[in-house]
């Protein structure tokens, strides 16, 4: 273990994140299977918590989650390790609608993601996003040891939580962190609950967001839509009394990955995935890795490629994109008309550049464990993300971590967090498909040694930024709050 994540042992820390690391399914063969769900926030945050001790608190969503855990939904996790408590809270069918697909996202997803689709605010909706905040601040308060714990609360789903705990626990150290961007005031003040969302997440002693741009946002909405004192010069606010700290913490994953580790080598790799695909040794493979959603950025991503197949016929044939798209939020429409979009865009292409066994995009519409998505990235030539809107991207750094051959070509959505970071990726503009094509015919161009050094300067930065300094950063944030409140320094 590095040294970075041993100096994180012994902190005991509560989470609250809505999705659960471990999910129990009951399988068709009637045993029990456990799955890792597609979350940036779940590859974030599990070694964090392997690192650490204490609960995480999460909404039971598998079939068999229930029938795992004991009378108050708690089980040992990771399977077989047994580090943390996992916590479950189960959700009725119509507090899952208006809370999880309703409120946070067809509301809040949208509202903080610039990527023209609109939010959805029902009042019905709003009802039971508090409800269920209050039954998560409850359960939390019901997992705290002694007067002043460490809660990390976290993203979307619980920005009335903070001030719901404060109530409870004046003394407790509570630390936000906003997983996705947040929007400029002008867009944030279209929420017809604003302020109670301020209010709520003000209740936090830290907000962390991954920018500056996102603290100066958040800080603007303030400004604009509430009675507070700010310091701009601290990025602090002083509500009730309170200060709230609101820092930028850039996320990042583990290092080494565990699933680095535990993957077959690159020219493994490479034969099984071709093989599987049905594709020839001389195949250029690029692939892209996203929960199937508008904010990734897919169709723009397959367009680029059908243009590189316009502008150099010479990769008919050869080139082939293999998508790996996790089925996401189904029940919502939007998600259900991208799915099928998604769907025609690549038979329409696989249409035109196609010949006899070639198809240029391989879709693969299915949920993929963390395994079989780091052999992709090591099989690839070149890996492109193209959100239109993301507050980091952790696929990004995780087709970094997989590739220790220093091998392979990083194609970067300017409008992800990780574009600010990761500058020696190609970073373009996805919507601009010439720039896009170009990209793609340079990382399938690029000389091997061009591609090491890229790689290695990569490797170099998430290796030393990684998850557990992005944790560390914030619980010494957190330790000199504590210090300061016990000796009792007054505010101004
Ligand atoms: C984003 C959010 C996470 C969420 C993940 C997957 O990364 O910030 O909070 O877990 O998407 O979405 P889902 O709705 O499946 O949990």
């Amino acid at each position: 273990k590095s040294t970075l994540s041993r100096h994180l042992s012994g902190e005991r820390v509560i989470i609250v994140a809505n999705r659960e690391p471990y999910i129990h399914q009951r399988a068709a063969d009637g045993g029990i299977q456990v799955s890792h769900p597609a979350s940036g926030l779940v590859t974030a945050l599990e070694p964090v918590m392997r690192a650490c001790s204490g609960v995480w608190v999460a909404h039971g969503s598998g079939s068999a989650d229930r029938e795992t855990a004991d009378a108050h939904g708690r089980i040992r996790v990771p399977p077989g390790e047994q580090s943390y408590t996992l916590r479950r809270v189960w959700l009725s069918k119509e507090e899952e609608q208006g809370y999880y697909y309703g409120f946070a996202n067809e509301g809040l997803w949208p509202l903080c993601h610039i990527a023209d689709t609109r939010p959805l605010f029902r009042a019905e909706d709003w009802r039971h996003y508090r409800e269920v905040n209050r039954r998560f601040a409850d359960a939390v308060c019901e997992e705290v040891e002694g007067e002043d714990p460490v809660i990390l609360v976290q993203d979307y789903h619980f920005a009335l939580a903070p001030r719901m705990i404060r109530e409870r626990l004046p003394r407790a150290t509570i630390i936000t962190f906003w997983h996705i961007p947040w929007p400029n005031s002008e867009r944030f003040g279209i929420c017809p609950w604003r302020v109670e969302l301020l209010e709520g997440m003000l209740g936090a002693s830290i907000l962390g967001f991954h920018t500056q741009a996102h603290c100066n946002n958040f800080l603007d909405a303030v400004d604009r839509f509430m009675e507070a004192r700010l310091d701009r010069e601290q990025n602090a606010v002083v509500h009730r009394k309170r200060q709230s700290l609101v820092r930028p913490y850039p996320i990042s994953i583990e290092w080494p990955s565990q699933w680095a580790q535990a993957t077959p080598p690159t020219r493994e790799c490479r034969a099984s995935v071709l093989a599987e695909l049905g594709l020839p040794p001389d195949t250029l493979l690029g692939v892209g890795v996203d929960r199937l959603d508008y904010t990734k950025g897919i169709e723009e991503r397959l367009q680029a490629v059908e243009r590189t197949l316009e502008r150099a016929p010479h990769l008919r044939g050869r080139l082939t994109f293999v998508q790996l798209a996790a089925p996401s939020r189904t029940v919502i429409e939007r998600y259900r008309q991208l799915n099928a979009s998604v769907e025609v865009l690549a038979e329409r292409i696989n249409q035109r550049f196609g010949t006899g066994n070639y198809r240029p995009i391989i879709l693969l519409r299915a949920h993929h464990e963390p395994l079989s998505v780091f052999r992709y990235y090591r099989a690839a030539d070149f890996c492109y993300v193209s959100s239109l809107h993301d507050g980091m991207n952790l696929v990004a750094k995780e087709f970094i971590a997989a590739r220790e051959d220093e091998q392979g070509v990083l194609v970067l959505s300017h409008f992800t967090g990780a574009a600010r970071e990761l500058t020696e990726a190609l970073i373009v503009n996805p919507y601009d498909l010439e720039e896009a094509s170009a990209a793609i015919l340079a990382a399938v161009e690029m000389p091997r040694e061009e591609q090491a050094a890229r790689m290695r300067s990569l490797r170099a930065f998430v290796a030393e930024f990684n998850v557990y300094r992005w944790a560390g950063r914030m619980l010494v944030d957190a330790a000199r709050l504590r210090q300061r409140d016990r000796l009792n320094v007054r505010l101004p």
